[in-house]
């Protein structure tokens, strides 16, 4: 677009057109002529002045220079007798000459009206003529019409290139480009300004998001474009999770069993992320918000989040690790146990269960407590025994983060009561010997050592009751036995002490003697005797004695006698042993017992016998002893005769008709006798047990002075009050008398 002046053939050709025009006019001088220049702008469709000069000459001509011509043509033209428009000047516009001047109004100018107008103008002065030369130099603007955005992408993802042009049909250059954008909240920002029209982006991310206009601006004027929605498609982040309530541990969060937590998981993306939750990896969820009412301790575990962008097929993940706090069950368990050899206690607490584990602690603190006096899981303190009163009572206290309240137990350090107790028992046969040793009743239980007289250990020590188990062995009789008893709160040990002991008998009278068939008693103590036993006691002929008829035994601990009935000399003369034993010894002691018998009653010798009457069914009977002796009674004996009865013999069986005459009875009447049979009668005398020899066998003579009469019983000896002769008088009539009943 030039605007500088023209050349000198363009001028010439000026010059000589005015020249046509003005024949006849003296120029005084050519070389006079002032030139002008001029650039004005007009803007397109609207109106312009050009000016010539500032009062109107006297002649004066417009021409016009197309750009890129050189031709000059005539536009309007006036030699003095008003304006000429040329026929070039309706395609310039509306041309006008303004009234009284020289200056060229265009209207709606169109924008080939841009060129270079030269108004030639003439003055005639006193002078002489004066030439002027204005060169207008007219640029024709256009404004800038209304812009609109092309991007290459309205929704970029992140991270990708993009760009955006400012596009615009019309307008005059230089044209400034301002790109505007307009956040959520409304506020507008310039983001980039200049003469490009386009925005190249090589990194889009999600800060671009936003409302984007663009601003073409030029000389005339500025126009903004619609805004564009530049939607940045991004994400997901990595999700973020948050715990509700609260409560991060070195090991991930934790919740409080029966608690509501509520997992929010939030992970930025364009279009909104969608949720999906996982535990353990196994989908429990979806949506953004997973919450689980009364949690339990089997919820614990690993949590994932995952977010995805579904229009990106994008996908991110977070995991967090929840731990679920329960208390343990129940209550502490308090235990004192021994320490140190039993001088000390040992406070054991425990409370086992439980995530995480209990805090436990000891209550009041203690001497030698370390300065917490705290620990997890169980609680251990040692609590000197000296300084411990019998019946102190501590109390451990356990706490929860799961529970409201602590839990405690208690335990009560307690002196077993009173002291040892030892004794010493054997098996059934004592085989083995045991040595029991107990002090019950202690918290923490007593320490039972067993330690032999020498003092050299025997057997393990045990708690609360300790029994040493030997095989028999007589070698322990008269050693001793000590139990030492150790327990926290007796400051010095206790001991009880057992002395082993074969036993000892002894009797009153190891010779006894009895007169036949009255009862005896053996008499046997037991001394000294540990463990204890029993005595035995063993007949004359060796054997065990139970009570049986003819024994009776009495047993008391220290002493034992053993009653022989009905002392018999035959059977039960002899020695009889006593004994006892124990797993440590035993001892046997002999008793002689004698059995003695009576004298011999004297001879008796019958002096009368006769049938008292004449039936034959009576007899009377008269005697008389023979020489002087102790007597205790008579027995009468009678035999029936066998046949035949002519001649009658006497070797059946005699029968006791009468066993209870007093020693002073001299006769004896029989009834009941058969009169049909004959009978004999013998008498014998009788000391106690002791049987006198029988009288001579008699019958009966006849005195048949009666016949009828009752008949009477007959009369027996019942065995039992009968034993027999002593040996020298033994005979077969004898066993007679003891068969007899
Ligand atoms: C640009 O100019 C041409 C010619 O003057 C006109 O026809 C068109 O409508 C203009 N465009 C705009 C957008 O103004
Ligand atoms: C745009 O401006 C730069 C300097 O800001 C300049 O170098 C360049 O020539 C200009 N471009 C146009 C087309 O005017
Ligand atoms: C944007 O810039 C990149 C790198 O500078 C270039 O490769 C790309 O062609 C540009 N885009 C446009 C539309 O000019
Ligand atoms: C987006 O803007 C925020 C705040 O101005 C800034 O912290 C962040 O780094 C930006 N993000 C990117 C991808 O540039
Ligand atoms: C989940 O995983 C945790 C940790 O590995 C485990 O302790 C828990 O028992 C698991 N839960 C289930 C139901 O498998
Ligand atoms: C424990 O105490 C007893 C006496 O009460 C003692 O004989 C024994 O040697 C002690 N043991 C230790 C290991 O100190
Ligand atoms: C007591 O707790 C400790 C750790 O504090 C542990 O090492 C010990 O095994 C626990 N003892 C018992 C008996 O549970
Ligand atoms: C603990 O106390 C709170 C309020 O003090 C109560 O809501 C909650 O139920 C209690 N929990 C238990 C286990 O008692
Ligand atoms: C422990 O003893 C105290 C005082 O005697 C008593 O109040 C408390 O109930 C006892 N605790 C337990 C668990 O027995
Ligand atoms: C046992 O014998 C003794 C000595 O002979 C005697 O003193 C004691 O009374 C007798 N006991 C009985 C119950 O017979
Ligand atoms: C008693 O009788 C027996 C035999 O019949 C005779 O051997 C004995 O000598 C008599 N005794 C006296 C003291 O006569």
């Amino acid at each position: 677009m030039g605007h500088g002046l023209v050349g000198v053939p363009c001028f010439c050709l000026a010059f000589c057109l005015l020249l046509v025009f003005l024949q006849g006019l003296e120029i005084l001088d050519p070389g006079e002529v002032v030139y002008v220049q001029t650039v004005t702008k007009g803007v397109v469709g609207r109106s312009v002045m050009l000016e010539c000069g500032t009062t109107l000459p006297d002649v004066y001509i417009w021409g016009f220079t197309m750009p890129g011509d050189e031709r000059i043509r005539a536009v309007v033209y006036n030699f003095g007798k008003g304006p000429k428009l040329q026929k070039l000047a309706t395609a310039l516009g509306d041309i006008s000459i303004i009234t009284d001047s020289s200056s060229l109004l265009i209207d709606n100018l169109p924008l080939f009206a841009q060129g270079l107008y030269t108004c030639q103008a003439l003055y005639d002065t006193k002078e002489g003529a004066k030439v002027y030369y204005y060169y207008v130099q007219l640029l024709v603007l256009v404004p800038v019409s209304k812009p609109y955005i092309l991007a290459s992408d309205s929704s970029p993802a992140e991270g990708t290139p993009m760009w955006m042009r400012c596009n615009l049909e019309n307008g005059t250059g230089p044209i400034n480009y301002v790109w505007e954008r307009e956040s959520r909240d409304g506020s507008t920002a310039r983001v980039a300004e200049g003469n490009a029209s386009l925005v190249n982006v090589t990194f889009v991310n999600r800060n671009h998001t936003g409302w984007y206009r663009c601003l073409a601006s030029n000389e005339v004027n500025e126009q903004r474009s619609d805004r564009i929605w530049l939607d940045i498609i991004y994400g997901p982040d990595v999700p973020q999770i948050d715990v509700t309530p609260y409560s991060v541990t070195e090991r991930g969060y934790s919740a409080l069993e029966r608690e509501t937590v509520s997992l929010m998981c939030q992970a930025s993306s364009n279009p909104p992320s969608q949720y999906v939750w996982f535990y353990n990896n196994s989908q429990v969820y979806t949506g953004p918000q997973f919450t689980i009412t009364k949690i339990l301790r089997m919820h614990t575990g690993h949590y994932s989040c995952l977010a995805q962008n579904t229009y990106l097929n994008t996908r991110s993940r977070t995991t967090i690790t929840l731990t679920v706090y329960y208390p343990p069950d129940g209550n502490p368990t308090c235990t004192v146990l021994p320490a140190n050899n039993y001088t000390d206690l040992a406070l054991w607490c425990s409370w086992v269960g439980g995530n995480p584990s209990a805090t436990l602690f000891w209550n009041p603190t203690l001497v030698g407590a370390d300065a917490q006096g705290r620990s997890r899981t169980n609680a251990t303190l040692i609590q000197p025994g000296s300084q411990t009163r019998d019946g102190s009572m501590f109390t451990c206290i356990g706490s929860h983060v799961a529970l409201n309240s602590t839990s405690s137990c208690n335990v009560t350090a307690l002196l077993p009561p009173g002291d040892p107790q030892c004794y010493a028992f054997a098996t059934r046969n004592n085989e083995y010997l045991m040595l029991s040793c107990s002090w019950e009743g202690g918290t923490p239980r007593a320490l039972l050592s067993w330690v032999s007289g020498s003092g050299a250990p025997q057997g393990s020590s045990e708690e609360n009751a300790n029994i040493l188990v030997l095989r028999s062995s007589a070698t322990y009789s008269g050693k001793a036995f000590v139990c030492q008893a150790n327990h926290p709160l007796s400051p010095t040990s206790k001991q009880c002490v057992l002395k082993l002991e074969a036993p000892v008998l002894m009797t009153h009278r190891s010779v006894v003697s009895v007169y036949e068939g009255d009862d005896v008693q053996l008499n046997c103590v037991l001394k000294a005797n540990y463990p204890a036993t029993e005595i035995t006691w063993y007949n004359n002929l060796k054997q065990t004695v139970w009570d049986t008829p003819k024994y009776l035994l009495h047993n008391e601990a220290a002493w034992s006698n053993l009653t022989v009935r009905a002392a018999d000399g035959a059977r039960d003369s002899g020695q009889y042993w006593c004994s006892a034993t124990n797993a440590v010894g035993g001892a046997e002691i002999p008793i002689t017992l004698y059995v003695k018998m009576y004298p011999a009653p004297p001879n008796v010798t019958i002096s009368k016998l006769l049938y008292s009457s004449r039936e034959r069914t009576e007899v009377e009977l008269e005697w008389v002893t023979l020489s002087e002796g102790d007597i205790t009674s008579f027995i009468v004996e009678r035999q029936r005769a066998r046949e035949p009865e002519v001649k009658a013999s006497w070797d059946g069986p005699w029968q006791t008709v009468a066993a209870d005459l007093g020693p002073s009875a001299r006769s004896h009447t029989q009834l009941g006798l058969d009169p049909t049979a004959q009978y004999a009668f013998r008498i014998t005398a009788v000391n106690h047990r002791t049987l006198g020899y029988p009288s001579e066998l008699r019958t009966p003579g006849e005195m048949g002075w009666r016949r009828a009469g009752p008949q009477p019983p007959t009369g027996t000896i019942p065995a039992q009050h009968l034993s027999r002769a002593v040996s020298t008088h033994r005979q077969t009539h004898a066993c007679v008398l003891t068969t007899g009943s």
